[in-house]
């Protein structure tokens, strides 16, 4: 694992985004795997500028998110795929039909959940994958448990998980209680992770990962054994790291 602390929030997302940026040069036809939430926000403002200043191109990239709640459809402001489409998808030239999200909605959740694997398969797996993590240590939505979920699954949602989520919608009761999630072999057998953390509030889920036992009580501590990982955090998420 190498471990990068950040000066603050912006400098995280600079670096984050460079590697994205890096990847997509790299390579034109990228499989990028991205994350929601908060944390990376400033990322994808900054690959945006990029994109506006002709430094990254995405015409040949796809992208797969990694989670989408169930339940509620791609036209709720609360939904992922609303959220990559407002942060990062309606402001660069990534092909629509090349950017998957888990549909919320689908009827026949086994099929969709196999159906999303076979997808990352045929696109020939993801180059990339961008990780935020929960304060539980939840990567995706995968949730503490006691054995790694393997791939794209539904997930019942942790109460911490919910709480945390609130503040994204209207009210508490609003907030979905199961959510589509990439399983911890979908994330492990991309090529490279980059996983961001920032505030005081991450402190200790990182330290935990980057130093606790390997343990599915811990899901994001699996990514110790991942062979290129690199970690991305502020001085406030890294200040408990030895
Ligand atoms: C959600 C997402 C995760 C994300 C986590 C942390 O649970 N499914 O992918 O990493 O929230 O969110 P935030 O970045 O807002 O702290």
């Amino acid at each position: 694992m190498e471990v990068v602390i950040a000066k603050d929030y912006k400098d995280m997302s600079r670096r984050a985004a460079i590697l994205i940026a890096g990847q997509v040069m790299g390579r034109q036809q990228s499989v990028l795997g991205f994350a929601t939430g908060s944390t990376p926000v400033g990322t994808y403002s900054e690959l945006v500028a990029m994109y506006r200043e002709g430094i990254v191109d995405f015409s040949g990239v796809s992208s797969f998110n990694l989670d989408e709640y169930y339940g509620i459809g791609p036209d709720n402001p609360c939904s992922y795929r609303r959220y990559m489409a407002e942060n990062l998808f309606d402001h660069i030239n990534i092909l629509a039909l090349n950017t998957h999200v888990p549909n919320g909605l689908a009827a026949d959740i086994e099929a969709e959940c196999r159906g999303y694997e076979e997808k990352i398969r045929l696109a020939g797996g993801i180059d990339l994958q961008l990780l935020g993590i929960g304060n539980n240590g939840h990567i995706g939505f995968n949730e503490p448990a006691d054995f790694f979920p393997a791939w794209t699954h539904l997930v019942d949602l942790a109460e911490d998980t919910i709480s945390a989520n609130a503040r994204f919608f209207a009210s508490p009761a609003e907030v979905p209680r199961s959510a589509i999630s990439m399983g911890i072999r979908s994330i492990m057998a991309a090529r490279r992770i980059v996983l961001l953390a920032n505030g005081a509030g991450k402190a200790k889920a990182i330290k935990n990962m980057v130093e606790g036992p390997i343990t599915p009580s811990n899901p994001a501590s699996i990514l110790q054994i991942h062979p290129k990982v690199t970690i991305i955090v502020d001085r406030e998420a890294g200040a408990h790291l030895a």
